[in-house]
């Protein structure tokens, strides 16, 4: 189980302290499938950033499985079985996909077999990937779909995915989505996934809206999903203001 509580993350910036995040508190149990979405620069990738270990918070704890692990590294994270795939994820010149597989299994030595079917599951090929390095001269999708088999090696107890669909074709994400239904249905893996998507939405246990650095909504898809209608179009209230359109 995972909880955060009370979460705050502040930076100075040139024109005085800003609050990217405000007392954020959530417990996301066991094997549930968790999706958060909302407006862009919402605060959702900081708040994963968080959990992992990449952004220190200024304020808040994260208990995981019953142990504090704010103060811990991103490896000793890692080692408890939280991974992160990046909404951008980074490239390793010289580093080839077999041995980013290799690396994310861990001390099990993958096969060619087991590698293919990891690769499969995000839409690519073994034979046409394994050998390759993962540098620039991989295309922005495949670097995502790349990472994501990666994790999907890990096998980590808490997967955090940061917008798999970003740049990924559609018959890949189709392919992606039965992937993350399949996890969650055989119950293997705790699961946050950052989306816009709703195919992917559709999926959640539970949908977290975070929007100025809090959440904004939380429940079921039923709950929410046609809060997240209502506000998307109902304007921008910069123009509505504007406009004296009344809230
Ligand atoms: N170190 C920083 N200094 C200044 N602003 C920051 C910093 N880190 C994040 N921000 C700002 O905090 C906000 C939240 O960023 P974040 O990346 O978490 O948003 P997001 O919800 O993931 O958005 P998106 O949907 O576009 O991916 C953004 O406005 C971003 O510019
Ligand atoms: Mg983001």
């Amino acid at each position: 189980m995972l909880e955060l509580k009370n979460i705050c993350y502040r930076v100075s910036t040139p024109e005085g302290d800003l609050d990217i995040l405000k007392n954020v508190s959530i417990t996301i149990p066991d094997h549930k499938l968790v999706v958060f979405t909302g407006p862009n620069g919402g605060g959702k990738t900081t708040l994963a950033k968080v959990i992992m270990g990449l952004v220190q918070p200024t304020g808040g704890r994260i208990i995981y499985n019953g142990q504090d692990v704010t103060d811990l590294t991103i490896t000793e994270r890692a080692r408890l079985g939280i991974s992160y795939g990046f909404q951008q994820p980074p490239r390793f010149k010289g580093i080839t996909v077999n041995d980013l597989l290799q690396l994310s299994a861990g001390s099990e030595k993958l096969s060619k077999d087991r590698c293919c079917q990891y690769l499969t599951k995000v839409g690519l090929c073994a034979n046409d990937y394994l050998d390759r390095e993962v540098d620039v001269s991989l295309s922005g999708g495949e670097v995502k779909r790349i990472e994501i088999a990666t994790i999907l090696a890990r096998h980590s107890d808490l997967m955090i995915f940061d917008e798999p669909e970003a740049g990924i074709d559609l018959w890949s994400f189709a392919r992606l989505t039965e992937t993350f239904e399949q996890i969650h249905r055989e119950e293997q893996s705790t699961m946050i996934i950052i989306s816009h998507q709703e195919r992917i939405i559709q999926l959640a246990d539970e949908i977290v809206v975070i929007a100025g650095g809090q959440i904004a909504h939380r429940g079921t898809t039923e709950e929410v999903f046609p809060l997240i209608l209502a506000d998307t179009l109902g304007g921008c209230p910069v123009l509505n203001k504007k406009e004296g359109v009344s809230e």
